[in-house]
């Protein structure tokens, strides 16, 4: 990577300068929130958060009965709190000046979690009244999350008083997403991914207000999930430990649905499926071709009705991944019984793939989900797919225009742009990718659901997998959240924004890398976190 000259150094310097001073002062002229709202005004006036800030959710038509909206408002407040030990004493500053509470009112009674939901709200701050409180309003509980997320933002640590202090008051934040889908894939096959992992994920992925956990469960290498339909498929993990139970992925979806996350389970077939056979070896094509799975025998689809069965009473989220991306059909050719089978049934390798795509497809409709399968699928016989089918792009740019002008739903995720593993992709590139490049009719606009950054897990485990992710996904997740109009289309305009979450992230115990450099890289040289 290029460095920095020292002119440069001294010039970015100052800006930190700048920005540490005002982040201290009552007088801050940055905005510094990430994403950026649709809509935000803000004045000069400062208030202190109470040492006893409460939640208030009077009028609310939300009977929060499992706690939810409690346990957001608390964590919300606890990330500002953790920052630094608090000794200032609320009550004994000037009432008029401290904030006592937000008060949060949902209009819809429901906690579903779905695609699609409402996740708009309204953040007002004032800069007096008795007794002083914040007020949220939203539509769902989960658009109040955000509103909170953004409410963290805020809240700062002031150094003089060892209190939290909100400046900029009165704010008026009016925000909704620009896409239902804001994604991040998650690879448990290639490297397993302990539990308290995949949660600290979760949480810093609501700081930047992404939505769906992709969980890519399995692939060639291991099969780590248990399986009560077919309990000798885990028997592709790496090893005992390496596993996850039924009830740790109840508590994975339910860890997230709390956080307004939707967790998107994936089974890729009929590639990268060959840890499956370490359980049931009839589904490898041969001891010695072991890969995709043995399209001839009937086992195969039983099986996989067997997971999506299990599947649907733990992913209750509309979609199921079904892969899909990959495929080499040169083991059932030169596999002797399947070989004869496809002759028999008049079908090539790529009919042969047809139809063991679509026929999964039909499997997942029966239990009631959608499908989200890679572009290959659609580039091979894309009028075939489901009219259920999300296309998900992955090979390169361009493909969104293909998949909506055919009137299917699409994701992006083009690899040379959104792959947290690619780590010469740099967060200019992550910032810049626009998913509706060269899609202009608002009815194919409106197909694509959003996009995904993705970290496979070739070189990634419990190490580096934070750093990995962070602070790139947040580029992408501003970009999938942001008004269009909003977003600066030079990406170097938000550096010194990006700079400061990805510092927040830090503060929160988020292992973000520094921004330049290669993805993942280790800081510079000496210096402030802003610098990076
Ligand atoms: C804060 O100040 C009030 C009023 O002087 C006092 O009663 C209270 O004990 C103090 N609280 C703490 C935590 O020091
Ligand atoms: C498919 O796999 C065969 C056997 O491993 C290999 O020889 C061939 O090059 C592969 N084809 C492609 C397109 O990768
Ligand atoms: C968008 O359209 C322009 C002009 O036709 C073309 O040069 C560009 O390659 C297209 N971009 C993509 C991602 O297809």
């Amino acid at each position: 990577m290029r460095r920095r000259t020292g002119v440069e150094r001294i010039v970015l310097c100052f800006f930190v300068y700048l920005l540490v001073i005002s982040a201290d002062g009552a007088d801050i002229k940055k905005l510094n929130l990430w994403p950026m709202p649709k809509s935000v005004s803000y004045g000069h006036g400062t208030l202190y958060l109470s040492n006893d800030f409460k939640l208030n959710t009077k009028g609310s038509k939300f009977f929060d009965a499992s706690g939810i909206l409690k346990d957001a408002f608390l964590r919300s407040i606890d990330v500002v709190r953790a920052t630094h030990v608090i000794e200032a004493n609320t009550s004994k500053i000037d009432a008029s000046l401290v904030l006592k509470g937000i008060h949060i009112v949902v209009f819809s009674p429901s906690d579903e979690l779905q695609h699609g939901i409402d996740e708009s709200y309204h953040l007002h701050i004032p800069a007096q009244g008795n007794p002083l409180y914040a007020h949220l309003e939203a539509q769902t509980v989960y658009g109040a999350f955000h509103g909170l997320q953004t409410f963290s933002q805020v809240c700062h640590f002031d150094m003089k008083s060892r209190g939290i202090m909100v400046h900029q008051v009165p704010w008026t934040i009016v925000d909704q997403p620009r896409f239902s889908y804001r994604g991040l894939l998650i690879d448990t096959s290639r490297h397993y991914q302990p539990l308290p992992v995949i949660k600290k994920v979760i949480d810093s992925m609501t700081y930047a207000k992404l939505n769906v956990l992709h969980w890519h469960i399995v692939d060639t290498q291991s099969f780590p999930l248990e399986i009560p339909s077919y309990p000798k498929l885990w028997n592709g993990a790496y090893s005992m430990s390496e596993r996850y139970t039924i009830a740790d992925a109840v508590e994975i979806v339910s860890y997230a649905k709390k956080r307004g996350i939707n967790v998107l389970a994936e089974i890729d077939v009929p590639g990268h499926a060959q840890s499956w056979g370490v359980g049931y070896p009839s589904l490898w094509p041969s001891a010695d071709c072991k890969e995709p799975l043995d399209v001839s025998n009937e086992f195969t689809f039983k099986l996989i009705d067997g997971i999506l069965s299990d599947f649907s009473k733990i992913f209750k989220y509309k979609f199921i991944h079904l892969g899909g991306d990959e495929v080499n059909t040169s083991c059932w050719q030169s596999t002797p019984h399947v070989r004869t089978w496809l002759r028999r049934h008049g079908m090539d390798g790529s009919k042969a793939y047809q139809y063991f795509v679509l026929r999964a497809q039909k499997i997942a409709l029966s239990h009631g989900y959608e499908i989200i399968n890679w572009e290959e699928t659609f580039n091979n016989f894309g009028s075939k797919l489901s009219r259920k089918t999300v296309v998900h792009n992955w090979l390169g740019s361009g493909v969104a225009q293909q998949v909506v002008k055919a009137g299917l739903r699409c994701i992006v995720s083009n690899q040379d742009k959104w792959y947290l593993d690619h780590l010469d992709a740099l967060w200019q590139d992550f910032y810049t990718n626009e998913p509706l490049t060269n899609i202009t009719d608002p009815r194919q606009q409106a197909l694509v659901l959003g996009g995904e950054v993705c970290a496979w897990g070739e070189h990634i485990d419990a190490s580096d997998i934070e750093q990995t992710i962070w602070p790139r996904a947040a580029a992408a997740a501003e970009r999938l959240w942001t008004s269009y109009e909003k977003l600066a289309k030079d990406p170097e305009q938000v550096r010194g924004r990006l700079s400061y979450f990805r510092c927040l992230l830090n503060q929160r115990g988020v292992a973000a890398a520094p921004l330049d450099g290669l993805g993942r890289a280790a800081p510079e040289e000496p210096g402030s976190c802003y610098l990076q």
